[in-house]
């Protein structure tokens, strides 16, 4: 529910024994839990009052300290000088007397980078619009219709500059999220440069929090990182041109006691894949301002006179659940809200990829091998990796040759298709499309398609370079590449993979007035070409993937249903990571696979049984020779195909529960995925050192109804939810990396 209000603040000004007055329109955001207010004053300031969980019907605009700061002269009218540098602004502008971290920078037809927004006016429509300019919808944005989500649309003006910031606000109905974004137009007669237009600013009123963040690297994706606020600026960002395994562009802001259950946390995530910003400044009065958007780092856009730009959205949870009810409402929010199409409620096929049981050194012969042995153990779809494509042996050539390599495919693709087909399974394969490996034939006929600052050395990464995406020939001939690979037999799978940063980022086409405009660009590029990939094959299961999860994040979501998480499949690595994911992602987005032991990565020698108990959090699948397996790892494929159907629904649809933190403890892991109507549970235990002379494990459940009593399929007891959460499961397990699980259904209704 949206709603305004217009009231009177009385405050005190410097000197003044008496009270001013001002007329204040209050604008205030409600669900169920929880309440948003901001209120525009007699200048136009469009200023922050709450965030928070949701408050009663009172005028709360005297949360608003409208007296000016210590140091003001004598006179009755409040100076703006003294008043802008503590405002808890809602998009805040550069050059104005507020010297925190802006939202908002320019540079105006006069090279002046100061700017003044001020409220115009506001709007409410029911829903929640696309993100579009000139009425086409330009990036990735959560999705609502009128029932379930209502929209406040303020409009911002500078009228020196001549600029209009429209403030988009959806609040949802039925989940604790408010998600913003910002639009610019340019209404002047002369070109303006947007230096930094960031998509959200929330003011704190104090610095009495942490700052959680989700920081890594490749193959130790997400790991969760916490500290407390502390005077001057912290932050996470991507200077890489992808979201990147470094940090993820997620932030938040959590109340001190705050843990996996209780307390106040405010999740923020930003529905975006290139460099980002997330950065939290506490000011000399220990107020905290959070703001989240693109990367201002090497960024300039030139606005013309009626050209829009419209920054992506920010997802933002609330939850006085800790981080366990922001994570829920994630998952809520992205399976509901952003991932669409055919795959987006379905059970995805349990799939074989041969990346780590070959690598490049396969040809049909063997993956028909591996494909007709994992057919007879109930394995779905087939996934041909890297190396099928070109000349391409090794990592050095071919990337951007999308013609079959017929050394290894002879006959092109069909002959296998068919083949696999035959065998009732699906066959997947994976591109690389935004990259072009020197040895290429796409290179020697257009090294003006890379990405490159003409007259400067290239930066190769793994041998290749990046194409650039903002121009639409490239984009399209790519297109057409990918489009002669899928109409030439049934492919039902694209993994999209992404295999290195941006560097010297020049574009060869665009003006050199508009050459800081790539990094976006790119990503806009990105998201045409996933656009049309989505439209042009509707049923189509797109995975995401970029070295692992360097580029996991809500935008790709958008297009695909799921994501490889990481490139590190040691499932007691994966506790780690997959934990991590789930602090936003929901488990029926995050990419899991068995694969073989001494773990390719870190050497590790794990159970079969844990790997596969550890991979069914995700869209379940085998990275592995199937045919060089031992029988008995082999023999315990059929059981986790048939756990998987069995679970799958539950994990998918339910609520994840996290139990055990493998960041603080390397005693245990543990978590629960319960079904929303709370008549089922599946809990799984995986213990990762032993221990010698210690009493058992006891592990208390989450979730569940405390009143409904629970039948435990394995050890056959009922117990009530009460008890599996107050006096917990006892756990006698011996040996590192052994895991367990209990699944849980109700018995009777008390
Ligand atoms: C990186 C991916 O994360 C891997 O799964 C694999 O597809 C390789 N690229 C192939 O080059």
């Amino acid at each position: 529910m949206i709603r305004e209000q217009e009231t009177t603040v009385r405050f005190h000004v410097w000197g003044s024994p008496e009270l001013s007055e001002e007329r204040v329109r209050l604008i205030r955001l409600d669900n169920d839990g929880m309440t948003y207010a901001m209120a525009v004053t007699e200048e136009g300031y469009l200023l922050h009052v709450y965030y928070g969980k949701r408050c009663g019907e009172d005028d709360l605009t005297y949360l608003l300290h409208l007296e000016e700061g210590n140091y003001v002269p004598r006179h009755h009218k409040r100076e703006k000088g003294g008043f802008m540098d503590s405002r808890p602004f809602e998009y805040p502008c550069h050059g104005i007397g507020d010297y925190r971290e802006p939202c908002f920078m320019i540079l105006d037809g006069d090279g002046m980078s100061s700017c003044d927004l001020r409220y115009k006016s506001h709007r409410i429509v029911q829903g929640k619009p696309a993100l579009t300019e000139k009425g086409v919808s330009v990036i990735p944005a959560t999705f609502a219709g009128s029932e379930e989500a209502e929209t406040l649309i303020v409009t911002m003006e500078d009228s020196h500059a001549g600029l209009l910031v429209e403030l988009n606000y959806s609040i949802f109905r039925n989940l604790n999220v408010m998600t913003r974004s910002a639009k610019v137009y340019n209404r002047g007669y002369r070109d303006t440069r947007v230096q930094r237009v960031l998509s959200a600013c929330v003011e704190f009123p104090s610095d009495r929090y942490d700052m959680v963040t989700l920081n890594g690297s490749w193959a130790r994706e997400r790991g969760v990182c916490r500290a407390p606020l502390h005077g001057g600026v912290q932050a996470v960002d991507s200077r890489r041109g992808i979201s990147s395994a470094q940090h993820n562009p997620f932030a938040a802001i959590c109340a001190k006691n705050a843990d996996e259950d209780h307390g106040e946390v405010f999740g923020f995530n930003l529905v975006y894949s290139g460099n980002f910003l997330a950065e939290t400044e506490v000011n000399d009065k220990r107020q905290a301002r959070f703001v989240m958007g693109i990367n201002p780092y090497d960024f300039s856009w030139l606005l013309k006179p009626e050209e829009e730009f419209t920054a992506p959205e920010v997802v933002m949870v609330y939850s006085e659940e800790g981080f366990g009810g922001m994570s829920r409402t994630f998952h809520d929010l992205y399976r509901n809200h952003l991932i669409r199409g055919y795959w987006k409620d379905r059970e995805r096929p349990v799939l074989i990829n041969n990346w780590e049981a070959t690598y490049f050194n396969f040809d049909q012969d063997k993956l028909y091998a591996i494909a007709e042995q994992a057919s007879k153990l109930g394995i779905e779809m087939l996934v041909m990796d890297d190396g099928w494509f070109g000349h391409r042996d090794f990592d050095d050539s071919s990337l951007g040759d999308w013609h079959v390599y017929e050394k290894k495919l002879a006959g092109g693709l069909k002959p296998l298709v068919d083949r696999v087909n035959a065998l009732g399974m699906k066959f997947g394969i994976w591109f690389e499309p935004e990259m072009v490996s020197e040895d290429s034939e796409l290179y020697r006929a257009h090294p003006e398609w890379a990405i490159q600052i003409i007259g400067r050395e290239l930066t190769q990464m793994r041998a290749q370079y990046v194409l650039d995406y903002s121009n639409a020939e490239v984009r399209d001939y790519v297109y057409g590449m990918l489009r002669n690979i899928l109409d030439s037999a049934n492919i039902e799978y694209v993994k999209w993979d992404m295999n290195r940063a941006l560097t010297e980022v020049g574009s060869t086409t665009l003006p050199a007035k508009r050459q800081r405009e790539l990094w976006h660009r790119y990503v806009l590029g990105v998201y045409d070409l996933m656009n049309r990939l989505t439209t042009d094959y509707p049923k189509l299961l797109l995975e995401n993937c970029s070295s692992g999860g360097g580029r996991f994040d809500p935008a790709m979501l958008y297009f695909s249903p799921q994501i490889w998480t990481s490139d590190d499949t040691d499932a007691i690595e994966r506790l780690k990571i997959q934990y991590g994911t789930s602090f936003c992602y929901p488990a029926s987005a995050m990419g899991a696979h068995v694969s073989d032991c001494p773990n390719h990565l870190v050497g590790r020698t794990v159970p079969f049984e844990t790997r596969g108990d550890v991979a069914l959090v995700g869209t379940f699948g085998y990275e592995l020779d199937v045919t060089r397996i031992s029988e008995e790892d082999r023999n315990q494929i059929p059981g986790q195909v048939e756990r998987f159907h069995r679970f799958n629904p539950l994990i998918r649809k339910g609520d994840h529960y996290r139990i055990g933190n493998p960041f603080e403890s390397s005693e245990y892991d543990a978590w629960a995925f319960v079904s929303k109507d709370k008549n089922e549970a599946l809990f799984t235990f995986v213990r990762i050192l032993g221990a010698a002379n210690m009493p058992p494990v006891n592990v208390k459940l989450k979730g569940l109804d405390p009143k409904k009593r629970y039948l435990c399929e394995q050890t056959g007891q009922v117990l009530s939810g009460s008890t599996l959460m107050n006096c917990g499961l006892n756990i006698g397990t011996r040996g590192d990396f052994m895991s367990k699980q209990y699944y849980f259904r109700v018995a009777e209704e008390a």
